[in-house]
């Protein structure tokens, strides 16, 4: 899966099949102000004003609070990007956005959007990275209100994945105890627990995180089959042959390899005999010739942002191999583009 610039008339066909067409200039201009109308039409609620039905430019201003003229500039660019259809004066959703970007859609990626708002300014940081090596570790810099924006945005980034996921992550027969290292809003916890009824989970997260994430947790109302545990994954004790399941996502792109070979090492040792160690992340291909867009991008971004990047399967394999674990085939996730899991044994 890629971004790319699509050819919508015969003459841009012909200019892109004869090279001509300003590729750069897609891929940057367009993909910026692509990506900012559509964060700001979020934060500023047009999306969830025309849920009920078309209105008038003025009319979504004035719900919105937003200033007429240059409300009506962004409605029009929504419409340009196909986020809004307009007709016969009024704007109204398109599929996308009614799916994607409501605040009660049922895989709604409105709260991503709002993460995203930080998230850019974590980007516009890039050269400074490129410059001194410095990574942000943005864990350490969040305010109280971006710890809830951060919660929340993850939680709707993974809403999407939740029916592959709970299908998908293996979970030995008989299994009783699952721990969700960085599982945050527990979201996954709770469809895994869902799907296996043997099964209770404990997330283990960061304080800051926890406090954000409980209300996101409670909506999941699994009581007490589904709860939270603040601590630091890299300093707290694991236990010892404590678990049937340790589930990691999204969360070893942060760690550099040192750390999560130290820490992949302390879940082996937690982990019962015959018991599954998930590794759920953007993998990286094994050669930059390979790269995909997105693993690639990623890559950078979480190089940026913490100090580390995305993993290939065989790094993941080689660090659960190493800790005497038996890797099993890595599995791409198909809702997740770019995402995958790789899971290994504890043998018995
Ligand atoms: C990118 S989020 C992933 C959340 C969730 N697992 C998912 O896939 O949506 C990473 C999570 O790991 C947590 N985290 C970061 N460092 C941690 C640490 N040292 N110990 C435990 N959790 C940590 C963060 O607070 C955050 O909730």
């Amino acid at each position: 899966m890629k971004l790319g610039g699509i050819p919508q008339n015969p003459v841009e066909w012909i200019g892109a099949i004869l090279g001509r067409l300003p590729v750069p200039l897609l891929d940057t201009h367009v993909a910026m102000l692509l990506a900012r109308a559509v964060i700001e039409g979020t934060r500023l609620g047009v999306f969830d004003a025309l849920a009920a039905g078309p209105l008038t430019a003025q009319e979504i201003a004035t719900r919105c609070g937003g200033e007429p003229r240059a409300t009506g500039k962004l409605l029009d660019a929504l419409a340009g990007c196909e986020y809004l259809r307009f007709g016969a004066g009024r704007y109204a959703l398109t599929p996308t956005s009614r799916k994607w970007l409501l605040a009660d859609a049922g895989q709604s990626l409105r709260d991503k959007m709002l993460l995203l708002f930080l998230e850019w300014d974590f980007i516009a940081r890039t050269g400074d990275f490129l410059r001194t090596g410095k990574p942000l570790d943005f864990h350490a810099s969040l305010t109280p209100e971006e710890w809830g924006i951060y919660q929340r945005g993850m939680r709707a980034t993974v809403s999407t994945w939740v029916p592959e996921v709970a299908r998908r992550t293996p979970v030995p027969r008989g299994a009783n105890d699952f721990l969700d290292i960085g599982g945050s809003h527990g979201l996954l916890s709770a469809a895994i627990c869902r799907r296996h009824p043997g099964l209770r989970a404990v997330i283990l997260d960061l304080p800051e995180a926890v406090e954000h994430a409980a209300p996101l947790l409670a909506r999941e109302a699994m009581g007490n089959r589904v709860v939270h545990r603040a601590g630091d994954a890299l300093t707290d004790d694991l236990g010892a042959e404590a678990w049937d399941v340790v589930f990691v996502s999204n969360l070893l792109h942060h760690f550099d390899d040192a750390t999560n070979r130290a820490l992949t090492k302390r879940i082996a040792r937690a982990l019962r005999p015959g018991g599954v160690f998930v590794i759920q992340e953007l993998f990286r291909p094994s050669s930059p010739g390979e790269a995909g867009q997105i693993g690639a991008l990623l890559d950078l971004y979480f190089a940026l942002t913490s100090q580390s990047g995305t993993w290939t399967f065989q790094e993941m394999a080689g660090w659960q191999r190493e800790a005497g674990l038996v890797p099993r085939k890595p599995v791409k996730l198909v809702t997740a583009p770019g995402t995958g899991q790789q899971a290994a044994v504890k043998k018995r």
